[in-house]
């Protein structure tokens, strides 16, 4: 019994530290998760250690009046709405519920048009990747959302001609659907993730699309650039989301042709 006792201010101390710790790990996760999040400008939720214990609740104040996002669900609601699938897959939360800084709850339609060419001075395959303003950390398939009622393969060439200044609307070049699915994206949440389709273009002989001049908006992309795919795979460009992905689907289908 004294042996017992005497071992109390030893748990004591194992306790105060842990409880220190546990207070640390969560004032950090609501400071990340509140106010402080700007998704406008690219701040992503926090990742691996950071994510919090147990999830917290985050809409991203500019849902309130953006014309692009759903109108608010009740709590109770919320847990009756689609579950992220990977979230149900592993049985391991994101760390947010609700949308985070996405617009709809379940699935956030985007479509990104993949272009390549072989440039006929070096061999190489390139690709046509824009940067953005918003993440100028990484590079992208000059991609987006798609508008209501919005096939993906319009959204796919709209979004190519206001991003990248280029032209898809006129081509002879047949497109390749790559994926249709998932995104592993930052901006997922328990309650709201992104899904894309991804189509491909190529121009082997460059001799349409592969003469486009790129240019940025200046407004949404900084950069709209000719990329070529040694320098994406040697991770010079690092690649916004799951774009790396997609850019080596559709090297397989070059070597196809
Ligand atoms: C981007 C797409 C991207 C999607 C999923 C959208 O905001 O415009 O290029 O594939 O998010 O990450």
């Amino acid at each position: 019994m004294i042996m017992l006792a005497s071992l109390i201010p030893y748990f004591a101390f194992i306790y105060i530290i842990y409880y220190l710790f546990r207070k640390s790990r969560r004032e950090g996760k609501i400071k990340i998760s509140g106010s402080n999040i700007n998704c406008c400008v690219g701040k992503q939720y926090p990742g691996g250690p950071l994510r919090p214990f147990s999830p917290v609740f985050y809409e991203d104040a500019k849902l309130k009046t953006a014309p692009w996002a759903a109108p608010r669900v009740s709590d109770d609601i919320l847990e009756t709405l689609p579950k992220n699938p990977t979230v149900e897959e592993n049985g391991q939360t994101t760390g947010v519920h609700g949308r985070g800084c996405l617009g709809k709850y379940g699935p956030n339609y985007a479509a990104d048009p993949v272009i390549s060419r072989i440039n006929p001075d070096t061999g190489e395959i390139e690709f046509a990747l824009i940067q953005r303003d918003e993440t100028p950390a990484t590079w992208a398939i000059p991609g987006g959302m798609v508008d209501p009622g919005e096939k993906s393969s319009i959204t796919a060439k709209r979004e190519f001609n206001e991003e990248a200044g280029g032209n898809l609307d006129n081509t002879s070049i047949i497109p390749v659907e790559l994926y249709s699915g998932y995104v592993d994206d930052w901006r997922n949440t328990d309650h709201a993730w992104m899904h894309t389709t991804v189509f491909h273009w190529h121009d082997a002989n460059c001799s349409s699309l592969g003469k486009m001049k790129l240019k940025s908006d200046g407004v949404e992309t900084k950069k709209a650039e000719w990329i070529p795919y040694n320098d994406i795979k040697s991770g010079k460009y690092p690649m916004f989301a799951d774009h790396a992905r997609y850019i080596k689907m559709a090297v397989n289908n070059i070597q196809l042709f």
